[in-house]
């Protein structure tokens, strides 16, 4: 047996070389159009290679896609065929699909993880594509790989993600797995009512991410929000209900996170698993949140848990204050500014006051972040601050303003002087004139 896998990726190695260097000299296979298949079998497969041929032959619409697809993807373009996963003898028409010839037909479900890491698993194979060899192992020990060992085989193997036999490199767009296709890849399995209904799980995680916040990011290219991988992993996928899972938003969120982690919550989070982000945002359905929120009465907000008259509650209502107050001072200040800007028509230095508001539009991004901490004091002084700031830049404004308001009164004086001035004059000369004539 192990001599058989070795002389397998000894062929597989083998083949390799003539095909990548067939690449080189230009030909990717994978952007070929489909419709000249049959000259790609002839320049870069050996004329000889029976499965190719004889499917390609048969016309069937199931023995005969897999060589159209097998055509565009990643493991033609390196040499790996179709007797290098299905066994047999490519170039012996007899024996072709033999299994004494070490053919296994279409691979059962089950055993098709083992197939793909003979290869993926061997990481001296795999270095040489500067790859990593490491999917299987997280695989077998993921909720997926678990299930579908025991028999269930509803539970995707390699290619109930990656596809069969049109597997693409994970950078192509049209890969399934490309990161633009993850939501879907991931979540059109999971919204299939007849896998999910009878095993009591819910199938709704795409429908719900699509409305979030996340994922409105994400559909405009934004590369740091998350997708289902960036929360659950890709190959090793573990149960939704471990605390790896549920304090994942820490990766990303880091000052509301560390806020958290001094406020009271946190502690009745360690001894109850909950209340964590998740109470509070929801998990694949994360909006963007608003003041509102505090005394807001969806079971997220504050009122989920602590009654009106609670302590808690009223601490929730002193944030809210608080946060109003500052975000009203914040936007007036900015408001007066950006009006003084448009409308001054120039003659101040008003490049430090934009960078005071600038500073103090981090400042208060900060302070959104503090709320988690649920510490009134602490939030009243920064907020102090920054009210502070804010205060002072708009009485600048308001300086400058009065200051523009008494040059245009004084420049109405002088003109009115000067005209007056120039009046007399007038007068002035006109009777000289007069007296002249006279
Ligand atoms: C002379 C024609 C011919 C050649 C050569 C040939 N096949 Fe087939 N293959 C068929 C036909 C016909 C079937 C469907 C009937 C059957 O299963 O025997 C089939 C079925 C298959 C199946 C599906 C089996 C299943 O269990 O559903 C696989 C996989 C397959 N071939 C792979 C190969 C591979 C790999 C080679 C080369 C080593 C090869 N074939 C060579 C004609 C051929
Ligand atoms: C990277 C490994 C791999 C390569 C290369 C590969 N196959 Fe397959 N093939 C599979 C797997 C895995 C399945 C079973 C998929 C499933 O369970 O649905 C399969 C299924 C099949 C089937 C059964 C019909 C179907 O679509 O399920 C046929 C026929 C087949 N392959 C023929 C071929 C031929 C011909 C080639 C070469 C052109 C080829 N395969 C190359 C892995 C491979
Ligand atoms: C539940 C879906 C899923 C299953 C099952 C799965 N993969 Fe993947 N795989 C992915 C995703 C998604 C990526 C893309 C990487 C990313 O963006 O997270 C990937 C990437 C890869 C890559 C590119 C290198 C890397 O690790 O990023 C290889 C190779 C690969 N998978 C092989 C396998 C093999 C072999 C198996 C079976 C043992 C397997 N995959 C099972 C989803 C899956
Ligand atoms: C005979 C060896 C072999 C077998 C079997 C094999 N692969 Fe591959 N696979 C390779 C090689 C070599 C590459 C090219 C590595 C590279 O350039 O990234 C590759 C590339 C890939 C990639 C693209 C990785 C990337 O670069 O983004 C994926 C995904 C993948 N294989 C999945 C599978 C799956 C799923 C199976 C089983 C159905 C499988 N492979 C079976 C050898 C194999
Ligand atoms: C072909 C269908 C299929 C695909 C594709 C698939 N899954 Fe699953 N997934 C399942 C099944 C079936 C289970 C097991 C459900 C059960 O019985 O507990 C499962 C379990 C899970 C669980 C554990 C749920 C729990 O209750 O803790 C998570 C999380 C998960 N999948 C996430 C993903 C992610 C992320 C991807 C994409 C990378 C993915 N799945 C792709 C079918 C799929
Ligand atoms: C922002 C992180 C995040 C993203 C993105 C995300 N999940 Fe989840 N998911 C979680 C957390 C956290 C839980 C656990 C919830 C709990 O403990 O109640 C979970 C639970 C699950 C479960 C268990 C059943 C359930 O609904 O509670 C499945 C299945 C699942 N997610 C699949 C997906 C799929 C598919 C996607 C992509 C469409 C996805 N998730 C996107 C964080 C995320
Ligand atoms: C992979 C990183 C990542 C993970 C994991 C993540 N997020 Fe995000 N999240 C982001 C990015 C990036 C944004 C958009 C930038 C921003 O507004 O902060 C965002 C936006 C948000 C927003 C909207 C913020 C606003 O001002 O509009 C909320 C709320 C949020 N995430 C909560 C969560 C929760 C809850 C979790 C865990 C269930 C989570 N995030 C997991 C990266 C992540
Ligand atoms: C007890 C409920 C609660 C918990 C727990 C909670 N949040 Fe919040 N979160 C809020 C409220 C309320 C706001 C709105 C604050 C505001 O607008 O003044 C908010 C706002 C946010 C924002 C937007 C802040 C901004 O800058 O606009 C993000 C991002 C966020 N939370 C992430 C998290 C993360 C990550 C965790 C876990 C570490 C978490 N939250 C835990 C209630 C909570
Ligand atoms: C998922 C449930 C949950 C949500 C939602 C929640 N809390 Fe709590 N909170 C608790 C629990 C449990 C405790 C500890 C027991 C108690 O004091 O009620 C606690 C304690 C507190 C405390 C400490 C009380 C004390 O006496 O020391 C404050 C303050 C607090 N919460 C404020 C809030 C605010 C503000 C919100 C909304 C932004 C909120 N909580 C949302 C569950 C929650």
């Amino acid at each position: 047996m192990l001599r058989f896998l070795f002389l397998a990726l000894l062929l597989c190695c083998m083949v390799a070389q003539p095909a990548v260097s067939s690449t080189v000299e230009g030909k990717p296979a994978a952007k070929k159009d489909p419709a000249s298949f049959s000259a790609d079998i002839k320049s870069a497969i050996p004329d000889n290679y029976n499965c190719i041929i004889c499917h390609t032959d048969l016309e069937d619409e199931v023995l005969t896609p897999p060589v159209k697809d097998w055509m565009q993807s990643v493991h033609r373009e390196v040499g790996v065929r179709c007797a290098d996963c299905h066994g047999g003898a490519p170039f012996d028409e007899e024996l072709a699909m033999e299994p004494e010839a070490g053919f296994i037909g279409k691979p059962k479900p089950m055993d098709i993880p083992k197939l793909c890491s003979k290869c993926h698993s061997d990481a001296k194979l795999m270095r040489a594509y500067n790859q990593r060899a490491d999917q299987h192992q997280l695989y077998s020990g993921s909720v997926h790989g678990r299930k579908l060992s025991s028999g269930d085989e509803q539970a995707p193997s390699c290619v109930s993600c990656h596809g069969k036999h049109k597997i693409l490199k994970v950078k192509d767009p049209k890969s399934t797995v490309h990161r633009s296709n993850i939501p879907q890849m991931c979540g059109g399995c999971h919204a299939k009512k007849e896998i999910f209904k009878k095993r009591r799980k819910p199938f709704n995680q795409l429908e719900l991410y699509k409305k979030s916040r996340h994922y409105e990011l994400f559909s405009k290219g934004d590369l740091l929000v998350p997708t289902c991988v960036n929360c659950h992993s890709n190959h090793g996928v573990i149960s939704s209900k471990s605390a790896r899972v549920r304090t994942v938003c820490f990766n990303c969120h880091a000052s509301q996170a560390e806020y958290f982690k001094s406020s009271p919550h946190w502690k009745v989070y360690e001894k109850e698993g909950e209340p964590i982000c998740l109470s509070c945002h929801n998990n694949h359905d994360v909006l963007r949140p608003t003041v509102k929120k505090f005394t807001g009465d969806e079971d997220i907000d504050c009122i989920g848990c602590h009654d009106k008259t609670d302590k808690a509650y009223k601490v929730g209502e002193e944030i809210q204050a608080v946060m109003i107050s500052t975000t009203s001072a914040v936007a007036k200040a900015r408001e007066g500014l950006d009006d003084f800007i448009n409308n001054a028509h120039g003659g101040f230095e008003v490049s430090g006051l934009v960078e005071n508001m600038d500073k103090t539009a981090d400042n208060l991004k900060e302070l959104n972040a503090l709320t988690h901490k649920l510490d009134v004091e602490t939030l009243k002084k920064r907020s102090g601050k920054i009210i502070n700031v804010s205060r002072n830049v708009q009485e600048t404004v308001d300086q400058m303003w009065a200051e523009i308001h008494t040059r245009k009164i004084g420049l109405a004086v002088s003109w009115v002087v000067f005209l007056g001035f120039c009046g007399a004059l007038w007068l002035k000369s006109k009777s000289l004139e007069q007296d002249r004539l006279e």
